[in-house]
């Protein structure tokens, strides 16, 4: 597949970015339908944005305490992807809070990584919460991004069991890997056209015609 046939898709992190890293990776495969053409951080000592420079991927701190308010934050984060040309936007353990004008501008376009099977244990701290509940799976959910936090349409999920021994640590560290697996594959199926934001808080999935 040509760079030119590829979706263009902004990631925006705030740390580690390790899923970045797994985006990054899968669509340097041949047929991957998106290429990541921007990596932003509010964060300017982001660990993830000195890993997307060793690829060859532009990446740009833009720090909210360099801006006066959150509106002014968001625009310039806004003018960074639209100067990137970025088609869709993957938060990729971005730590902020998006207004409803920043949600609404990328609706259908914007999809995050949750570290639960949601709609369990949207918010912080769910490797915890799920052990405290006695919770025999856990999981983690890639969803399309809306105006309430962790509750858009979900795209994909993957599911992990609890074991006995596991403490957040441990369990964090096999979802995280079923982190790593999922959101290539959910951004493909958007990239492809395969999901779309259905109403009513769906995701509409294209069913396989079969001819
Ligand atoms: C991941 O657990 C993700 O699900 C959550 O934040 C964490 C980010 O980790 N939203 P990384 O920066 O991708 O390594």
């Amino acid at each position: 597949m040509s760079a030119a046939e590829r979706v263009p898709v902004a990631v925006l992190i705030s740390g580690r970015g390790s899923n970045m890293g797994a985006l990054v990776a899968a669509s340097q495969e041949p047929d991957f339908p998106a290429r990541i053409v921007c990596v932003i951080s509010d964060k300017a000592d982001a660990a993830g944005l000195a890993h997307a420079r060793e690829q060859g991927i532009e990446a740009v701190a833009v720090p909210r305490r360099d801006y006066p308010s959150k509106a002014e934050h968001e625009a310039a984060v806004i003018a960074t992807i639209e100067a990137s040309g970025a088609r869709i936007i993957a938060l990729a353990g971005y730590m902020r809070l998006l207004s409803a004008d920043f949600v609404r501008r990328y609706a259908g376009r914007m999809i995050n990584i949750h570290p639960s099977l949601l709609p369990a244990f949207p918010g912080l701290a769910t490797h915890e919460r799920a052990l405290a509940a006695g919770c025999r799976v856990h999981g983690c959910t890639v969803h399309f991004v809306t105006e309430g936090m962790d509750e858009g349409p979900i795209i994909e999920q993957e599911a992990i069991r609890v074991v006995p021994d596991d403490t957040a640590d441990t369990l964090a560290a096999r979802v995280l890997a079923a982190e790593h697996r999922i959101y290539p594959r959910a951004l493909a199926m958007l990239a492809r056209g395969e999901v779309r934001m259905g109403s009513g808080g769906r995701t509409v999935h294209k069913v396989p015609s079969g001819d």
